[in-house]
């Protein structure tokens, strides 16, 4: 057997996967998010610690075979956050996550002082306000005196790691969104660290996706009741291992992945093409290969935002259940999911959400499909790119939460103008953790013998010409609404 760990925004998820790849036991621990001002974002990585012990532990209470038999763990993990630690390798303050806007300035520091075309030439990523960069010198700028004290940063999934095993590392594929990376070479920017003043020694050791980098320790076997042998795997961005967890792992490949945030994502073999910095390219968790895209920053929370303000006490089965009877184009409803400012392409972290074209005769349903509609909008922004640049967009793997409602499925083959492909028992990042666990292992010679063995395809969805038509017109009224709507937050 493999555990994958996968370290989320709202929850952690863990899987037990046997050596057929399929999942035997399931879990999910939640924890909160604090937002203590607009624009902030931020979790306790303790919490994050204490419910991956609580979840292995359920896991392992569960598990009739011998402790031993589990070979490998390895971890998935929501991308960009900053888990500043000291000497004694302490939390020195809460993590900011990736979807906290308040590095705007600094953002501009980094364009001012490296230059815009030198940071794409290093880091093939423009600065961004979620990337981690920015966030490092926001705390240095507002709180020196933790700053002072830091002598390493880790992200999110970096920080549990090292709590399990008490080796602390970093590996390409999320270093990679730390914009403190040469992501063709391979290497921390000692360019970058010396033109900002960051002490190059606080960048961790890197490491491959597949590295083993220990063994669970002693401590963290006690309390999970996982074995010391136990072989600990670097494990990747969320992203990353959702592209293997879908077997986004040759050139053409694409992935559409709905969580709180939304990605479309497509394999790249090397790092040799230029998107003038309009989506992401980053390292892939796959041995020398890379993935460019982009980011829908409130994609599944916009909805969790609608359920939460509406319809609190329904399921989101239930809210969902009559969208297929709201014609398209939600009956005139038009939304824009920017409620927490929007990446791609608009790298905006200011604009705010509209619904534009409300009528006496609008009903909650109505209201549903325009946030869906909406949402996908916003991830076929992220597509016209890749078209434009010349990539050939025809098959789509839809994983999370886009991948769980079969109108949203047809919605999305329409509004893409692709064949979206359901896998048959989908479980994205954990297992993309658990098939790099299982490489490391040796189970397989490659991610995409292992993909092979693991992974089958469900249903497709084909567009429909009418449909594919009707939405065409309305996408550029869609764009148009961020022109209109960008002065309201200014
Ligand atoms: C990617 C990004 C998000 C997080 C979510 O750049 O910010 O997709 O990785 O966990």
């Amino acid at each position: 057997y493999v555990i994958g760990v996968d370290l989320g925004t709202s929850a952690v998820k863990i899987l037990l996967v046997n050596k057929n790849g399929e999942v035997v036991q399931e879990v999910s621990k939640s924890y909160p998010l604090i937002q203590e001002k607009t624009g902030y974002s931020e979790q306790r990585p303790q919490d994050w610690v204490d419910q991956t012990v609580e979840g292995l532990s359920e896991i392992m209470q569960q598990f009739e075979g011998d402790r031993e038999a589990i070979e490998g763990v390895s971890f998935s993990g929501q991308m960009h956050g900053l888990v500043l630690l000291n000497q004694q390798q302490e939390v020195l303050r809460p993590a900011i996550l990736w979807n906290d806007t308040r590095t705007t300035e600094q953002c501009e520091t980094i364009k001012d002082v490296i230059g815009e075309q030198r940071l794409l030439a290093i880091t093939k990523n423009p600065a961004l306000e979620g990337f981690t960069l920015p966030k490092l010198l926001w705390v240095k700028e507002h709180e020196p005196e933790i700053f002072a004290e830091a002598t390493s940063f880790v992200l999110p999934k970096d920080y549990v790691r090292y709590k399990l095993t008490g080796k602390l590392h970093m590996e390409f594929s999320d270093a990679a969104g730390t914009l403190l990376l040469d992501v063709g070479e391979k290497k921390w920017s000692t360019e970058i660290c010396e033109a900002l003043n960051i002490n190059p020694n606080i960048c961790p050791p890197l490491v491959e996706s597949s590295t083993e980098v220990g063994t669970i320790s002693e401590d963290f076997a006690k309390v999970t009741g996982l074995s010391t042998e136990t072989r600990v795997f670097a494990g990747g961005a969320d992203n990353a291992c959702g592209a293997i967890g879908s077997g986004i792992l040759t050139e053409g490949r694409t992935l559409c992945s709905i969580g709180t945030s939304g990605v479309v994502l497509s394999y790249e073999a090397s790092e040799e093409k230029d998107f003038g910095g309009n989506v992401h390219y980053f390292n892939h968790g796959a041995p020398g290969a890379y993935y460019t895209m982009g980011v829908t920053l409130a994609a599944g929370d916009s909805l969790t935002w609608f359920k939460d303000t509406f319809a609190k006490e329904e399921s989101f089965e239930d809210l969902l259940a009559d969208i297929g009877e709201v014609p398209i184009g939600s009956n005139g409803l038009l939304f824009t999911p920017y409620l927490v400012g929007e990446r791609t392409p608009h790298a905006d972290a200011t604009i705010r959400s509209s619904f534009i074209g409300m009528s006496r005769s609008h009903e909650r349903r109505d209201f549903v499909r325009a946030v869906l509609e909406g949402i996908t909008f916003s991830l076929n922004e992220s597509i016209q790119i890749f078209r434009e640049n010349g990539k050939n967009i025809d098959t789509i793997v839809s994983i999370g939460g886009g991948a769980k409602n079969e109108e949203w499925l047809q919605m999305q083959a329409d509004i893409f103008d692709a064949k979206i492909v359901r896998l048959a028992t989908e479980q994205g990042p954990g297992m993309g953790a658990a098939m790099l666990a299982a490489f490391g292992c040796g189970w397989f010679d490659s991610l995409e013998a292992c993909a092979d063995a693991f992974l089958k395809e469900d249903q497709t969805y084909l567009p429909k010409k009418e449909n594919v038509e009707s939405y065409k017109k309305l996408f550029p009224i869609y764009q148009e609404v961020y022109t209109h709507t960008k002065q309201l937050n200014e």
